[in-house]
């Protein structure tokens, strides 16, 4: 027999089916809920609600598992790149070699900007924030192709992805290249995905410029370690706008400002300057584990912690592992990098870190890498969306397809004031 949940209700019981995952983790299908019992649930945060079923990414916070589409991030990060990856994420396999040639082609095809958009560049005021940029011209799009942005016609989406996941890099090159008034470049399509992005970040039209290969490699991984992670606030976010049938790019955009906020995308640069104030006080690292380990002091280890790994972040180890690769070949020596190695053992051998389960997360060591590869800090949510684009793809083509296909309307608990009269201003002293 299926196993039911039954909640009992002013004397009346009323059953709910379970659903249940790839890995057994069950959850109550309360979809009828209001109009069987007139009751709705409250959830603040969603801290217990599912919001949909997924066959995208997997993870289990007890044991450190992450999986995109059923494979581990550690092969992934491994063996892949990000352009493979994210066809894996958006179609669900990993591509034949005609397949990945076709994709390939296309996103890097795509990549150069409509001449208007640099107009909008222009508009924006002195020194903008990179983000806000990148969010405003991805919406942007919808105007330039808007007679191609069906969310029900395939080969408009799937043009509408390739456009998406080619000119993410060139609209963040523009964006930082405009905020230190240097010329906006040209992609070059004979580079690879991140071997183009870093030329547009990098290189002036005054002298030649040849990529890093291990910058490039770099910096495809953690764009790779960043590209889903199921349910988050922004991914969440694409869904939600989704559910309206806004088109993809109106969605990203949406999802990218989601991603701005210090609680998402932010954490790296709060890593970064934790550890600047570390070294500016002298480096005195026991002082600043003390600090956060004082209930009456709201200084946290900044790159610490996470709401569901509470065993060990899987990206973090790979981070850490990259970090020593890249500043051993890049040859930058930065103190920073020094400080977070010390601050990461003397914390991951402390009791109180230990008993709450806190660990470093993605965020401690990816902040140092982009730094050393010479990113400003302002550009590390940036890099982060370029990351997360492939998921918040996925997501959004995985909900249009859904056979539950539903705008995504919550219920609310009305707690304001009771009905009550009009009074007209001149009776209202
Ligand atoms: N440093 C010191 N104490 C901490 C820290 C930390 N980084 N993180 C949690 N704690 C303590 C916290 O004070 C609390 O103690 P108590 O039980 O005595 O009140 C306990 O651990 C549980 O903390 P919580 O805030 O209830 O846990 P949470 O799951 O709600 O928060 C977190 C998770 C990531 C917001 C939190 O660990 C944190 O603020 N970390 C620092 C910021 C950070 O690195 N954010 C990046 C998250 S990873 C990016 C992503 O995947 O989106």
């Amino acid at each position: 027999m299926t196993e039911k949940v039954a909640i009992t209700f002013q004397g009346k019981t009323f059953e709910f089916p379970l659903v249940e995952g790839t890995f057994g983790e069950k959850g109550i299908d309360i979809s009828t809920l209001r109009s069987t019992t007139g009751l709705v649930t409250f959830d603040p945060g969603y801290m217990s609600t599912g919001s949909c079923t997924s066959d995208i990414t997997f993870l289990d916070g007890e044991k450190g598992i992450l999986l995109y589409r059923g494979i581990p991030i550690e092969q992934l990060a491994d063996k892949s790149n990000f352009v493979e990856t994210a066809y894996l994420l958006i179609h669900g396999e990993l591509p034949t070699k005609d397949e990945l040639s076709y994709f390939n082609h296309h996103v890097v095809h795509h990549s150069m900007l409509h001449e208007a958009i640099k107009n909008l560049y222009d508009g924006f005021p002195n020194n903008p924030h990179p983000m806000a940029v990148a969010s405003a011209v991805v919406g942007s799009l919808a105007t330039f192709y808007q007679n191609e942005i069906s969310v029900r016609d395939e080969r408009e989406i799937e043009i509408t992805i390739h456009r998406l996941l080619a000119k993410l890099p060139t609209i963040a090159a523009y964006s930082y290249k405009k905020s230190i008034g240097q010329p906006l470049p040209y992609p070059d399509n004979a580079l690879g995905y991140c071997g183009n992005f870093l030329k547009m970040m990098f290189s002036t039209p005054c002298e030649p410029y040849e990529v890093d290969p291990v910058a490039a490699k770099a910096l495809d991984v953690l764009l790779i370690l960043h590209a889903d992670h199921e349910q988050n606030c922004s991914t969440s976010t694409v869904r939600l706008v989704g559910s309206s049938m806004s088109n993809l790019f109106a969605s990203v955009s949406a999802g990218i400002y989601a991603l701005w906020g210090p609680l998402h995308g932010g954490a790296n640069q709060a890593v970064i300057e934790m550890l600047e104030a570390i070294h500016q006080d002298g480096g005195d690292i026991d002082k600043y584990v003390a600090k956060a380990k004082d209930a009456n002091d709201p200084f946290r280890l900044m790159g610490f912690g996470h709401r569901v790994y509470k065993n060990f972040d899987p990206r973090s180890k790979i981070i850490k592992k990259l970090a020593h690769q890249v500043f051993e070949k890049v040859k930058v020596h930065d103190p920073l990098f020094e400080i977070a190695l010390k601050l990461e053992d003397i914390a991951t051998r402390d009791e109180y870190f230990l008993e709450k389960k806190l660990y470093p997360n993605v965020d401690f060591y990816s902040g140092l890498i982009y730094k050393a590869l010479g990113f400003p800090v302002p550009m590390f949510p940036v890099l982060f969306a370029m990351g997360r684009l492939p998921g918040w793809i996925a997501q959004w083509k995985e909900l249009q397809a859904d056979k539950d296909f539903k705008i995504g309307r919550p219920r609310q608990i009305y707690t304001g004031k009771s009905t009550r009269d009009y009074v007209p201003l001149t009776d209202r002293g």
